[in-house]
């Protein structure tokens, strides 16, 4: 019998404290219109001093294992992709899981920065299409918050704070429910394109690094913003054609939340009605591998999207990695 995967929930959790451009004028030399016109960013959420990513993560997976109507207990895997997680090790995935306590699974983290939701939820669909794992939840979470440069103006008007999540499964045979297609790429060439320097084995943390903020991310963003117009349209085709599917099949595009410019890019290269785009960037900034899900479970608790409709993800991110994923809700 050949196994497909379906959605069985989905949560999210966005801190409540808001960053206005208005407050990041009183930190760097921007403005309002500079960071409207170059993003499409108004705001993003900044989380308090006493969470972490893994308590964010909780939180949607909570949401989310409650939207399926799936017990902790039952889960078979817990995949979490995040850059920003709370230590170096032990993995936030093994800190979520005993929170929640899904005593029965086993727990890892996955690195592709802003693609990570849809690389792990590519690796969620192979175990469960395998038959040896039934219930898997995977999460995109972040503070990225905590490893911003709050003094560089070109990156840190860019990025927010939350969590996503969603609880996959086999699909029932009668179910119109399931992931369609997926595709993956990596060109590690373009590795320094983003990228924290110091913290992790190749430099490791000194007094003089994090004098110099090293630790922090930096960013070519005008590279980064002309591959991920290519790589982003390149695995969404492919996306498309792996399933037999155009445009016309899809009701949804649910793009890496990163900047407005980007997107719209995307949509014209590609010739997507804007419609058919969700996008909440506006509310949240880049949340990296919280971004799709968080716009995933907005749509559906807005009602926007709904049961049966087709929806392709496209996304990209450090390392470059970039992917896409194209499924019936
Ligand atoms: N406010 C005001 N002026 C600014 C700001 C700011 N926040 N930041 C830069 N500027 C200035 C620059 O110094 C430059 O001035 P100059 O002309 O005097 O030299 C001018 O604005 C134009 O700068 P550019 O870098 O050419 O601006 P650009 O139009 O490329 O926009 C941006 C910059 C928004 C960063 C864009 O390149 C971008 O979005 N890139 C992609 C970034 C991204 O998505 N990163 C994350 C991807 S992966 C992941 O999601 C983890």
């Amino acid at each position: 019998m050949n196994l497909r995967t379906q959605i069985l929930g989905v949560g999210h959790y966005l801190p409540e404290k808001r960053l206005t451009n208005a407050d990041l004028e009183k930190m760097v030399e921007t403005n309002d219109q500079w960071i409207v016109e170059r993003t499409g960013i108004r705001e993003r959420r900044i989380a308090p001093p006493e969470h972490a990513t893994s308590d964010l993560a909780t939180i949607a997976a909570t949401r989310a294992l409650s939207s399926a109507g799936v017990s902790p207990q039952d889960l078979d895997m817990i995949i979490l992709a995040t850059a920003s997680g709370d230590h170096i090790m032990p993995a936030p995935a093994c800190l979520v899981q005993a929170r929640i306590g899904a005593t029965n699974c086993v727990a890892f983290d996955l690195s592709a920065a802003c693609s990570g939701f849809v690389f792990a939820a590519s690796v969620a669909d192979k175990y469960i299409k395998s038959g040896t794992h039934k219930r898997i939840l995977v999460i995109g979470a972040e503070t990225l918050s905590r490893i911003v440069n709050w003094k560089d103006r070109e990156t840190c008007i860019l990025f927010g704070d939350g969590a996503g999540a969603a609880v996959l499964g086999p699909a029932q045979t009668d179910s119109k429910s399931e992931i369609l297609s997926e595709f993956l790429l990596a060109d590690g060439t373009l590795s320094d394109l983003l990228t924290n320097r110091a913290g992790g084995s190749r430099l490791p943390l000194t007094h003089d690094l994090l004098d110099q903020g090293a630790h922090l991310v930096t960013m070519k963003g005008r590279d980064i913003f002309k591959n991920a117009v290519r790589t982003m349209s390149k695995c969404a085709s492919h996306c498309l054609e792996k399933a037999s599917m155009t445009l016309d099949d899809v009701h949804w595009i649910i793009p890496h939340q990163a900047n407005q410019r980007i997107i719209e890019a995307v949509a014209k290269q590609m010739d997507i009605p804007r419609e058919k785009i969700i996008m909440n960037l506006e509310r949240t900034g880049n949340t990296s591998a919280a971004s799709v899900p968080v716009a995933l479970s907005e749509a559906l608790e807005n009602k926007i999207i709904k049961r049966g409709d087709v929806i392709l993800i496209t996304v990209f991110g450090a390392g470059l990695t970039s992917g896409a994923l194209l499924l019936r809700y």
